[in-house]
This record gives structure tokens, sequence and C-alpha cells, in this order.
């Protein structure tokens, strides 16, 4: 069994971007420029947003966050993704979720230039990737590609299970590991499906991602599978300073020893969905998905 080592993929795929920023000044070019707005002052977003500042800082980034009260409206956010809309500066921009409740998140994802949609969530982008045009993917697919092209896990011909059909993981998973070049079988499996058990142990490869802590369990997982656990539960802890841990979708313990690769949580997927967002910022700067104007 190998433990998926997301810590040392997103470390060794950052010196790659910054070895691109390094080139990109050599040769006198524009640094790619992230801003992110961030509204209100939800704890976790709060922290979700400074670990994605500090990554541009050390890739050779500029980036901006912009701290808006909870009790912007939604026309004031709607102005200012205008704004960052028509800035020739900025090449991406994200606008963190969840948006406090009085704000439409899909009328705000709309309204952002898909050209600098480096979440890649925009129904554009969506479309794109669907049709297998080039597209900002969102970050947490996107890293789970990353990390089996790292492992060189072979995906042709297996059975992929997807468990949850969030429009930010379990769908777009789903689809692109069934594209050329990935060539999985996939199912999707969800809330209303029939046998999940059954079907999640015909899988070579399972994706956990319908956030419910320690919910995959060793009966569910066929010998020798592929086990990536998206799931980040916060549960209380009397082991921790902070007074509480994260659970994955799976319950580790007992799924580990019978897959061939399996990844921890925290330390799997998580470090990967950072630098996903630092290479569509990269590809935005450079032009790569959509040409610059
Ligand atoms: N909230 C949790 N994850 C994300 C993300 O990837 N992007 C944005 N904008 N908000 C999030």
């Amino acid at each position: 069994m190998t433990i998926i080592d997301g810590k040392e993929v997103s470390a060794a795929l950052k010196k790659e971007i910054a070895a691109e920023v390094e080139k990109i000044k050599a040769a006198g070019g524009k640094i790619p420029y992230l801003v992110a707005i961030l509204v209100g002052d939800d704890g976790a977003s709060q922290t979700y947003v400074g670990h994605k500042e500090k990554m541009c800082a050390e890739v050779g980034f500029r980036s901006t966050v912009l701290r808006l009260p909870a009790e912007t409206t939604e026309e004031q956010l709607l102005k200012e993704v205008d704004r960052l809309n028509n800035d020739d500066d900025v090449d991406g921009f994200i606008v963190q979720l969840p948006l406090p409740k009085h704000i439409d998140e899909q009328k705000i994802i709309e309204a952002i230039d898909p050209r600098k949609d480096v979440d890649g969530f925009h129904p554009e982008n969506a479309g794109r990737m669907v049709t297998g045009l080039p597209a900002f993917l969102p970050a947490t697919p996107d890293g789970i590609l990353a990390l089996l092209r790292y492992y060189k896990i072979e995906t042709a011909g297996k059975h992929c299970v997807v468990i949850g059909r969030s429009n930010i993981v379990g769908r777009p998973m789903a689809n692109l590991l069934s594209q050329k070049g990935w060539d999985c079988t996939v199912t999707m499996c969800h809330s209303r499906t029939k046998d999940l058990a059954k079907v999640v142990a015909s899988g070579d490869i399972v994706i956990a991602a319908l956030g419910k802590a320690e919910f995959v369990t060793a009966d569910m997982v066929k010998p020798g599978a592929v086990v990536i656990d998206v799931g980040i539960t916060r549960v209380p802890s009397d082991k921790t300073k902070s007074g509480w841990k994260l659970l994955g979708d799976v319950k580790y313990d007992e799924v580990a020893p019978k897959c061939s690769y399996i990844t921890p949580v925290p330390g799997g997927v998580g470090p990967m969905t950072i630098i996903s967002l630092m290479q569509n910022t990269l590809k935005a700067g450079k032009g790569e998905i959509y040409p610059k104007k």
C-alpha cells in the first residue's frame, strides 16, 4: 500500500511554477496577478484565502485580497467583479465561497469573465471542460488528476466510482476521468444511489467526495483499489491545540490496508487544490486557455 503524499507532490509542482515565474521575470514579462475577494468574516474562508495569498508570494505572483464587509450587497459585489473583469492588470480572480446568504452565489459566478475565472466555476469553463476544450479546471478534480499523474496510476479501462455529484468536485471529476487520455469507465453515485456499498466495492478507483466523515468503510472497498479522499470534516478533538481535527470521507485506518494507493486526510488532496489555482493563474497570465486580447 502506498500513501499518496500530497505535500510532496504539491511541493514539487510549486517549484515548477516558481521556476516559470523566474523565467517570465528574466524575460521582462508580466508577473501573473491574482486577486481574491473575501466577503464577511467566515473563519475557514479567511484561513483559505490567507493560504492562497501566502502561496502567491512564495511562487512569485502578485496578489491582492479584497476584504469586504459581511453587509456588502449583491449589487456592490457585482460592481467589484465588473471592475476586476475590466482591469487589464488582473490576470485572474476568485470570489471566495461561501458568500453571505443575501448574495446569490450563482449570479456572482456568472458575472466573472470566463477568461479570468481561475476557479473554473463559470458555466462557460464547465462547458468547455465537458466538451474537451481548453478550460480552467476546478481545483479539486484538477489536483486529483495531478496526483494520479505523479504516481503514474493506471486509469485506462479502470472502473472509477465517484461518490458525490457537486458542481465543483464530483461532477467534473467523473467527466474528466471519462475523457480520452484518462479513459476510465465512470460511475457517479449520490444520495439516491441504490446498493451504494456494492457499487463502491466494484470500483478500481474510488473517489469519495460526499462530505460525510468516515463514510467509506473497509467492506465497501475492493482489495487493491485506489482510494482518493476529498472529505474534510472538522470534528472536536481533545488531542489537538486547536480543539478540532479533520476527518476524511474514508475510514482511513481500516480502509488503507486494503488499498494499493490511498490519500490521507490531511496531506492528500488538500495541498493540491491551491497548486491548481496557482497553475490556473499562471495559465491566465500566459493566455494559455484564452489568448490575451
Ligand atoms: N471555498 C472552498 N473552496 C473554494 C474554492 O476552491 N474557490 C472558492 N472561490 N471558494 C472556495
